[in-house]
Formats: structure tokens, sequence, C-alpha cells
């Protein structure tokens, strides 16, 4: 039973880390930290390896990213059916490493609401909708883009990803500005970049934000189940 609606999101991007037999692995951690913690853990793993997640874990993993492309005559996109049906429950958008355009968000957006669940089995199985979190690199962005309302709202300043110095500390300003203004529209909040401690998790959390995005800390990490075992301690559960 999960405890806590404070979620973990941990990005495996394309490390060698966090990718083939080595995601599986990294989801199997995210996992049974997940079923030890009573908290929601989630791999956003590369859409090559959703299958292999899905079928060798008991975890649900999110995409990094989809694109528009329908299901048909298109070569080469990640199609939301496919991902769907490989077993994903999820997807990042926009993320500051794959940017795309508003209009796209808003399309994208529009074709999960219809097609989503409808083809899932695991999704229907578990009765789970497909869920998609609109990343943002600024304020302004995260003012125009919750509009949309996305089932979440991520707020990752690019110039602190992938470092030490995490968003909480850095900028608890920005976050709180943050986190109002998704309460206005009644959207959960995720932060991250350069979350690394368990004190940069437990900022985040009294900031208000409703979950952390995080990503080298954890996938480079020599030990990356003590790695999130550190980053919850301070969670208290
Ligand atoms: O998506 C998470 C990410 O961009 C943050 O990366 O390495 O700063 O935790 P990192």
């Amino acid at each position: 039973m999960i405890k806590s609606n404070f979620k973990i999101f941990v990005n495996f991007k394309t490390y060698p880390q966090g990718r083939g037999m080595e995601a599986v692995r990294l989801a199997r951690i995210c996992q049974k930290l997940g079923e030890e913690k009573k908290m929601t853990i989630i791999p956003v793993v590369q859409a090559v390896d959703i299958y292999r997640v899905r079928k060798e874990t008991e975890v649900s993993p999110w995409v990094q990213h989809i694109d528009w492309q329908e299901s048909g005559q298109h070569t080469g996109w990640i199609n939301l059916e496919a991902v769907v049906e490989a077993g994903a429950v999820g997807t990042l958008l926009n993320h500051s490493e794959h940017r795309i355009p508003p209009g796209k968000i808003r399309q994208i957006l529009k074709r999960v609401a219809v097609v989503a669940v409808a083809g899932n089995r695991f999704a229907r199985q578990e009765g789970r909708t497909f869920q998609v979190m609109v990343c943002c690199r600024t304020l302004g962005q995260l003012e125009r883009l919750v509009k949309l309302k996305p089932d979440f709202l991520a707020y990752e300043p690019p110039e602190l990803i992938g470092g030490t110095v995490s968003v909480s500390r850095e900028k608890p300003r920005a976050v709180e500005k943050a986190v109002r203004i998704c309460r206005r529209y009644d959207m959960p909040l995720i932060v991250g970049a350069g979350i690394h401690s368990g004190k940069d998790v437990l900022l985040a959390k009294k900031m208000g934000a409703m979950g952390v995005l995080v990503s080298s800390a954890v996938v480079l990490s020599e030990d990356p189940e003590e790695k999130i075992k550190e980053m919850l301690t301070l969670l208290h559960c």
C-alpha cells in the first residue's frame, strides 16, 4: 500500500548504466524500494527498454518522450500506441534535453486522452491511466504550459541539471512560485535538477513539491540502491 503521495521519478536518460539489462536492474531497485518504503518510485526509461522492463519487473515504467505521429505511415518516431502496448504508463514531454513546441505538446495531450488507456492492457489490468508530465525550464514556461492541464508539471532549471547543486537549494523562491502557479490549477508540481541528497528531497517537499525528478545522482551512483535510500531517509517513510 502506498503511504505517501510524494513521488520519485528516476530518469535513466541514455546513460549506459540505465539501458538494456542495466535498465532492468535499476528498475528492480525502484520496485524493491518503492515496496519497502511504500512510495511510488517510477523508472523513466528509453522507449526501447519499456517492454523489457515491464516484462522482467513488476514496476510500471514511464517513457522519456513520445512523438505526435499517429499509427500509420510514419517512420522512426516514438508512437504513443506502441509505447502503451509495450507497457508504459506515462511519459515526460518537453524535457530540456528534448524540447518540443507548445502546439505539439497540446496535440500529444489530446491523443493521450483518446487512445492511451484503451490500448494498454497493463494499465487496464491495474486500473491505471497513462499520465503525462510536461517539463518546464522557466517559470514563464510553467505559467503557459500549466494551462494545458497535463497530469504533472515539472520545473527543472537547465543550468542545474547534471550538477550537485539542487534546484531546491539554489532556487527556493522559484520553486515556491512554481508551487503557487500549479496550485491555482490544482496541478502537482515535480521539481528536478541537481537533486542528490535527502536534504534536497526534503526541502523540495517542504516547499510544496509533490515529487522529484532525479537522474545522475542515482543512475551514475556506484550503489543506486543506497543512493535512493539516502534520498528517502528524511521523508520518514
Ligand atoms: O529529468 C531529470 C533531470 O533532468 C535531472 O537530472 O542529473 O540533475 O538529476 P539530474
